[in-house]
């Protein structure tokens, strides 16, 4: 299996705290089936979402993230092989970014954005 690593970012669209438990709820299911890792980090505003596993796979589940109303102005940011996985315990880790001002995935560089998501996975702020 080609290993793989994909991160993207995007904008919320009427999701609320309950639309964001009920998309978790729907990841961790569906990635579970899939041997799909990662973790989404979100505020009011934004999605940052890193998904890892073989390539076809993560493929096609980004294709059928991106059509998802809950979001628009889905963005990708990086798509690459790897030789591990940086989120092999979750089926998909939840980070609720509580700093709001600083959480600017638009301004985030691909490896800043994934430094950011390992940095608050380290915090432990990962559910
Ligand atoms: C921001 C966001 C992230 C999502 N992440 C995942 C995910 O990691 N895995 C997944 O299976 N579905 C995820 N979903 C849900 C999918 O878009 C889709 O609704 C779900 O997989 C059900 O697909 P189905 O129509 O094939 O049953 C996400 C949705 C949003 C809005």
């Amino acid at each position: 299996m080609m290993l793989s690593r994909l991160l993207y970012y995007s904008e919320e669209h009427d999701v609320g705290v309950h639309g964001v438990l009920r998309i978790l709820d729907e990841a961790r299911a569906g990635n579970q089936r899939e041997q799909i890792t990662g973790v989404l980090a979100f505020d009011r505003r934004w999605f940052l979402q890193c998904l890892e596993g073989s390539r076809e796979v993560v493929t096609r589940k980004f294709l059928a993230i991106a059509r998802d109303p809950r979001h628009t102005g889905v963005t990708l940011m990086a798509f690459e092989e790897v030789g591990e996985r940086l989120f092999p315990d979750w089926s998909m880790g939840a980070i609720n970014v509580i700093d709001r001002g600083s959480f600017h995935p638009p301004s985030m560089t691909a490896s800043s954005a994934l430094d950011t998501l390992c940095g608050l996975q380290a915090a432990g702020a990962t559910m």
